[in-house]
């Protein structure tokens, strides 16, 4: 018997009863990614609630999905304009707004976090959760640059907490990073990467080390054609093409940084640099800097290292 019913048993705990466990998401913060992750959750199925600290911020993120949803329905329903429409009001069925956290826990399978990067912000949210969401809930950061075990430690369940680290924008970037805290069980993260899956994103596997893989290796890159630049070895503009033209990179550092954001690459490197002072690939550029402490932070200020109309 135990031949018959095992693989039957591993392949529900596998897939279908995971996924099943995930139908309402609670996504915090209604910001650049909350708004993402929100989108395309609901845009496959799942019921989902968006919060944010105002009514006035929700609203601004319902209409940045509402247009969102509209530019994807332009593109995936060109022949039928109808279904398009029929599309999107659907999606935008699927989400609903609140300002009150702790309430709509009480009622979901999985919390994503997406609000500020802080720690002790995130700490407090997380640690308020925790009393308000039910035992089954697993809890889940979008956290670029913190721990994962740090944000959770202060809840009661390390055990249903790990990451889900995606990608800007959202509904175009296929990668999810899924991390596993040391805390965080197997079946949570199955649970993770299944969702990520249900999610039609492509889910890698990371340990709790900083940056996880991508920005591991994407930041220092960035940070050392500043330097690069700094030494006065190549203009930006010259770094930019040559990764372009040379290494196939779809943009290059310095367009790369002011999309991202200089003062989020800032606080990055910072923070990894407190952590490991005597890692060269952490050191801290002094152009960057300069540029954040003039409120150069790139495309969202109008200037970084480019100007941006
Ligand atoms: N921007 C990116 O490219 C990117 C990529 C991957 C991961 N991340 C991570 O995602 C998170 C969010 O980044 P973002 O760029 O969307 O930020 P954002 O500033 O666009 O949005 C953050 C939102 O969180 C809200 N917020 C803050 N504190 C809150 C609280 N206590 N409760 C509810 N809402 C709260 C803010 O009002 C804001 O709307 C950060 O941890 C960041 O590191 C960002």
């Amino acid at each position: 018997m135990a031949f018959v019913t095992r693989p039957f048993i591993r392949s529900l705990s596998s897939s279908a009863a995971l996924h099943a466990a995930i139908k309402h998401v609670t996504v915090i913060g209604g910001g650049l990614m909350g708004a993402g992750i929100a989108q395309v959750a609901a845009s496959t199925g799942h019921s989902v609630v968006l919060v944010d600290t105002s009514e006035d911020i929700l609203k601004k993120s319902a209409k940045g999905i509402e247009f969102s949803l509209k530019r994807v329905a332009k593109k995936k329903f060109a022949e039928k304009p109808e279904d398009g429409e029929a599309f999107v009001q659907k999606v935008l069925k699927n989400i609903s707004t609140s300002s009150d956290a702790a309430s709509v826990v009480q009622g979901t399978d999985l919390v994503v976090e997406a609000i500020v990067e802080n720690l002790k912000v995130k700490q407090d949210l997380f640690g308020a959760l925790d009393k308000a969401a039910p035992e089954h809930t697993i809890f889940a950061s979008n956290t670029s640059s913190l721990p994962i075990a740090d944000i959770a430690s202060s809840t009661a369940r390390l055990d249903r907490f790990g990451g889900l680290h995606f990608f800007n924008p959202v509904p175009m970037m296929k990668l999810v990073e899924v991390i596993k805290a040391p805390g965080t069980s197997q079946q949570t993260f199955d649970a993770l990467l299944e969702f990520s899956k249900a999610l039609g994103k492509h889910p890698v596997s990371c340990k709790d080390t900083p940056g996880f893989i991508v920005n591991r290796l994407l930041v220092p890159y960035m940070l050392e054609a500043v330097r690069l630049h700094e030494r006065g070895h190549g203009s930006k503009e010259d770094i930019d093409v040559a990764m372009k033209l040379g290494a196939g990179y779809p943009m290059g550092p310095f367009e790369l940084l002011d999309y991202v954001g200089l003062d989020t690459s800032k606080f990055i490197i910072d923070g990894w640099h407190e952590k490991d002072p005597d890692n060269p690939l952490f050191a801290p550029s002094p152009l960057l800097n300069k540029l954040v402490a003039e409120g150069k932070l790139g495309k969202k200020t109008g200037e970084g290292f480019y100007k941006h109309k």
